[in-house]
């Protein structure tokens, strides 16, 4: 979908870019990432002609955008930067309707976008439609930013450290929100920041870069695996075995268990000893439904209820699953549904035998 192949960019005798080459997929959402000056941000406004290459070619859907009228051009992308650029004289809504109303929408397709995509990006629509961008947080105008990028449906969005300027605390949420709008919509993204926390919760693709160059791409779980130089080993951290946990689902890594229904109005007892120190795979005790009520150890039938919660759910990651067996002392942990209905279990013995794969280069 994107392509910039063997591109250069001077800025005078600075080299911003030295013949670089990178793909971008459809559908698929594209991370760059690397240290302040490496050329993150011309490679982003490469693509939608706000910068122009010294030499190379870039390609948008096979086609060199030198071919496309800038405007034209940008109309088709979507364009979200951390200093979000709302315009403070236009309301929310006029805002969001700005590039829908360059293609010509009428008032009333132009309101009911604005609420689908406020509606979309968390914001409940009454509340903010009329609101002006001084009367927003620094979240809720990053939200309204992202909104209005997808306003008219471009399938391409280029963003440039979008959240960048978000408190560590609601960075976390808009990145998922984020995440769950692209998992909808499943737009060709482009994406850059020098935060790898952020890379490796968004990204499909990540291509890491240092002084104009690509050093290493590829999915964030194998960078994070294997480090191809000590550039990228020292970047991606001393923890990257921690943050390459967080790649993998408890989904796809729930054992079957030993579920054991207990007659209904049996008592249990409180939890006294944890299992760290006793390596067993506990039986876990479920209600004639398949309720999760505790566990028992193998050969005692006393059922213990731990201090809750003691499950993980199939949507969490194998990162907060360890940090759960962790705070808890234990190597075994049930997987529940929302209803709290025994599904599996995760073990420590599958996280270690995962995170042995990862040891890699210099580890
Ligand atoms: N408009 C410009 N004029 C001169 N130099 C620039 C300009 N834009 C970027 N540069 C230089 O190009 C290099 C790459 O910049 P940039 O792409 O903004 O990096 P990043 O986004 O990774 O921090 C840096 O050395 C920067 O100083
Ligand atoms: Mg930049």
């Amino acid at each position: 979908m994107i392509e910039l192949r063997n591109v250069t960019k001077l800025y005078g005798t600075t080299v911003a870019l030295n013949g670089i080459s990178i793909r971008v997929a459809e559908g698929e959402l594209c991370v760059l990432i690397g240290p302040s000056g490496c050329g993150k941000s011309t490679t982003l406004r490469l693509v939608n002609r706000l910068v122009e290459p010294t030499s190379g070619e870039i390609f948008l859907d096979g086609k060199p955008v030198r071919s496309f009228v800038p405007e034209t051009l940008r109309r088709g992308i979507g364009y979200v930067i951390q200093s979000i650029g709302l315009l403070p004289h236009m309301t929310v809504e006029q805002n969001i309707g700005i590039v829908p109303k360059l293609l010509g929408w009428d008032m009333e397709r132009r309101e009911k976008r604005a609420s689908e995509l406020l509606e979309l990006v968390g914001l409940d629509p009454p509340a903010y439609r009329e609101k002006y961008p001084s009367q927003l947080s620094g979240g809720e105008a990053q939200r309204i930013g992202v909104a209005r990028a997808l306003a008219a449906d471009p399938p391409v969005l280029l963003m440039d450290e979008p959240f960048g300027a978000v408190d560590p605390l609601n960075r976390e949420a808009i990145q998922d929100e984020f995440a769950s709008i692209q998992r909808k919509l499943r737009k060709t993204v482009v994406f850059v920041t020098h935060d790898l926390d952020e890379a490796v919760r968004l990204a499909d693709h990540v291509v890491v870069m240092k002084d104009g160059v690509v050093v290493q791409e590829g999915a964030p779980e194998h960078i994070l695996e294997q480090p191809s130089n000590d550039f990228v080993q020292d970047f991606v951290g001393s923890d990257r075995v921690l943050k390459r946990l967080s790649r993998f689902s408890v989904e796809d890594h729930t054992e079957q268990g030993e579920p054991v229904p207990l007659p209904a109005g049996s008592a249990g007892r409180s939890y006294i000893t944890p299992l760290s120190e006793n390596p067993v795979r506990p039986v876990w005790k479920v209600d004639p439904s398949g309720l999760l009520l505790g566990l028992s150890v193998p050969g005692d039938d006393q059922l213990f209820h731990p201090p809750e919660p003691f499950w993980v759910h199939p949507s969490s990651n194998l990162r907060e699953a360890l940090a759960l067996m962790l705070y808890l002392h234990v190597s075994h942990l049930p997987v529940v549904d929302e209803h709290r209905k025994f599904i599996g279990e995760v073990t420590a013995a599958q996280i270690y035998a995962i995170t042995r794969r990862g040891v890699g280069h210099g580890a």
